[in-house]
């Protein structure tokens, strides 16, 4: 791993990544190709350390051209596709986006990788290649409270437009590996949470609608069960399987750490109550509103993540009370990264309907 290509490097668990890595590898450069759509911004790495070893390249993972561009100049020998239309909601309101950016855009990417791995192959010795596509537990549908968690051999089961659109680049994926044995790994990882993670997603939402005293909007009875990871943890697994991971393998990424949406909601009240107590002294758990529930609402997640433990050696490191209490300070740290992502117009209108626009939502 020379010349490292990410993609979506601008967004909430690319940022982090490249901060992992710069970190980690300096030796490493790295090109961060990101599209800027409403959840990329640039705000979210302008803390890096000045690096020759780093750039940021504006452009779109569907553009072949300038990925042919980059790949050639910068030689690069790893791919981390991080790229993609993120939010469950999102894709319920416009399926269309997530097809063009999670599967067109991840296929334009396979080819791209594919023409210079094997252009790489004929000229400087291309075995040293690998294409790294970023993925997620709910390609495997949701889980009864009974059912054992999902393995790497789980079926693939995919029930909103976004989980479809993610297990069908997971599938292309593979098939470049079986068809054309381009070098590649995939990981599915669970909610992560942690710094720099957009205000649409649960865990800010309620810590960012708590600090200024706003209704935490709860789906449905809210209890609904995740598997919450911290990003730094997610990190550094895929550090780990880009070091050691087996060439065409899947690894299931987790924290074993399962609790529903209302126990999250309720940590997230008490750790602010400790560090900020409002001038009351009335408990956050008040400002909790069940609104109604996201359709097709997925029950359960939860990832068996044996696989990666007994091969790479990787388990999460940071509890979920610790990791809470580390990104609540975050936030209260950041009010300015927070005012700065959430003053666009599309963010105001995006809440709006989470609170009042549902059918809208739902179309
Ligand atoms: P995010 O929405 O915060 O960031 C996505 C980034 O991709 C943004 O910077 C955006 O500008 C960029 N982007 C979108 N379309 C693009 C395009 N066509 N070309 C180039 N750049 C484009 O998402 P995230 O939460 O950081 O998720 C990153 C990846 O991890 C995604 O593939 C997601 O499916 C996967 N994942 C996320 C989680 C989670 O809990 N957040 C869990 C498992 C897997
Ligand atoms: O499981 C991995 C996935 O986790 C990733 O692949 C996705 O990119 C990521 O967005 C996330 O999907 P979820 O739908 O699980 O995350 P979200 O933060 O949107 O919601 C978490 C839970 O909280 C879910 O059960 C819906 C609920 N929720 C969410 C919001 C935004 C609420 O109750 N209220 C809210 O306002």
């Amino acid at each position: 791993m020379k010349n490292l290509l990410i993609t979506g490097g601008a967004g909430f668990i690319g940022s982090n990544f490249i901060r992992h890595i710069l970190q980690l590898k300096p030796d490493v450069f790295i090109t961060n190709l990101d599209a800027l759509t409403y959840a990329g911004n640039l705000v979210n790495l302008s803390d890096l350390p000045d690096s020759a070893n780093y750039e940021f390249v504006h452009g779109n993972i569907n553009d072949t051209k300038l990925l042919k561009t980059i790949f050639n100049d910068k030689k690069i020998d790893t791919v981390v596709n991080f790229a993609a239309e993120s939010h469950v909601d999102r894709s319920i309101l416009n399926p269309a986006a997530f097809v063009e950016t999670n599967i067109l855009g991840t296929y334009s990417l396979l080819n791209v990788a594919h023409e210079a791995w094997k252009h790489r192959m004929n000229s400087v010795g291309g075995e040293e290649f690998r294409f790294h596509h970023i993925s997620t537990d709910e390609v495997y549908g949701s889980l009864q409270p009974d059912d054992t968690p999902f393995n790497e051999y789980s079926r693939y089961d995919p029930r909103s437009p976004y989980s479809a659109s993610k297990a069908s680049s997971d599938h292309l994926v593979r098939a470049y590996h079986h068809t054309y044995h381009l070098p590649i790994t995939i990981t599915n990882c669970s909610n992560n949470y942690g710094p720099y993670q957009h205000p649409e997603k649960f865990i800010p939402m309620m810590i960012i609608n708590a600090i200024q005293g706003k209704r935490l909007p709860i789906y449905g009875d809210g209890l609904q069960v995740r598997d919450w990871i911290h990003v730094s943890d997610h990190c550094e697994a895929i550090y780990r399987v880009l070091l050691n991971g087996l060439n065409g393998a899947t690894y299931n990424l987790g924290s074993g750490s399962e609790h529903t949406n209302l126990e999250i909601a309720g940590l997230i009240c008490d750790t602010l109550d400790t560090l900020l107590p409002n001038s009351v002294g009335e408990s956050r758990q008040k400002l909790l509103q069940h609104i109604p529930d996201r359709p097709g609402h997925d029950r359960r997640y939860a990832m068996d993540i044996t696989f990666v433990k007994e091969n790479l050696g990787w388990q999460p490191a940071i509890s979920l009370t610790d990791g809470i209490m580390q990104t609540v300070k975050w936030y209260l740290e950041h009010i300015h990264w927070i005012e700065e992502i959430t003053k666009n117009a599309d963010f105001s209108r995006w809440v709006q309907l989470n609170y009042d626009g549902r059918d809208e939502r739902t179309i």
